[in-house]
């Protein structure tokens, strides 16, 4: 099996840099995958290949893995035709995906991410999308490598919605890996995931849904920034700190040091 050597889109809050430490947190064993905000899925991809249900409310992004995951061939050839200047930058920016075809929306999604300021994905109030051009900008995906995304992802099904409705399917022998957006007094909404917000009431919905899939049996691993709105919500569940240390911007006094949290609803065996 060919597990694709990176993510295909660049996205803000990617966990890339904490894999090694997560890994150690999924367990031995389980049926099913389920990642309720999952971004620029770089955990899925890490791990052996599995029947999985990954979801995230961004309709572009789900939209753009729904036509990678079918015509992975007309993705890489588009994007070849398209070059990487400034310009035509603006000018597929400016195309309103309402009037585009789900494959062109797919291709104009994966060019802006490529060539957009740090991978943020931010909207108007129209809900358009209006990040500036990036300048440190990393080589576009080969054709192989969107080959073998595709390939990876095949037993896949993506989901458009909010995380409440993936959920509530979770059964026995499923994982659910959250990596939700930090809310909570400290931080600042910077719209980095477009017009939605994600606040102190959604940490409380995501804790009701999260007992409710665990009394059904589904095996449960959330990281989050390590903040006391946290620790005090999921009291009695497994709490580790994970020692990242990492600069978060977007906290109210700016660039803050702080820690990550696994919590768990089961013990990883030695
Ligand atoms: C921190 S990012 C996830 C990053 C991912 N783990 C990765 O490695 O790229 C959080 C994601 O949650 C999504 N999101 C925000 N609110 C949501 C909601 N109510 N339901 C589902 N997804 C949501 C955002 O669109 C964003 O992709």
């Amino acid at each position: 099996m060919i597990t694709p050597k990176r993510a295909l889109i660049r996205w803000a809050g990617s966990k890339k840099k904490l894999i090694p430490v997560l890994k150690k947190s999924v367990p031995a064993n389980f049926e099913r995958y389920i990642e309720p905000f999952c971004g620029s899925i770089s955990l899925f991809l890490e791990l052996p290949r599995s029947k999985a249900i990954l979801s995230d409310i961004n309709d572009e992004l789900i939209n753009f893995y729904k036509v990678v995951k079918v015509s992975p061939s007309y993705i890489s050839l588009e994007m070849a035709k398209l070059k990487s200047t400034e310009e035509n930058y603006y000018r597929i920016r400016s195309l309103n995906p309402a009037n585009l075809s789900k494959k062109e929306r797919a291709v104009r999604f994966f060019f802006l991410n490529r060539h957009c300021f740090n991978g943020v994905y931010r909207t108007n109030k129209l809900g358009l999308f209006n990040v500036p051009y990036g300048s440190k900008l990393t080589s576009v995906p080969s054709a192989e490598e969107v080959m073998d995304f595709s390939r990876f992802v095949r037993g896949v099904t993506f989901e458009c919605g909010d995380f409440e409705a993936v959920i509530e399917r979770a059964q026995l022998n499923d994982f659910i890996y959250l990596d939700p957006p930090y809310a909570g007094r400290d931080v600042k909404d910077r719209g980095e995931y477009g017009q939605i917000k994600f606040s102190e009431i959604d940490i409380e919905r995501l804790h009701s849904a999260l007992v409710q899939a665990s009394a059904r049996g589904a095996k449960v691993l959330l990281s989050y920034a390590d903040i006391p709105l946290i620790r005090q919500i999921f009291a009695g569940w497994h709490i580790e700190t994970v020692s990242v240390g990492r600069s978060v911007s977007g906290f109210s006094k700016g660039r803050m040091k702080v820690n990550e949290v696994l919590i768990k609803n089961f013990v990883n065996e030695e």
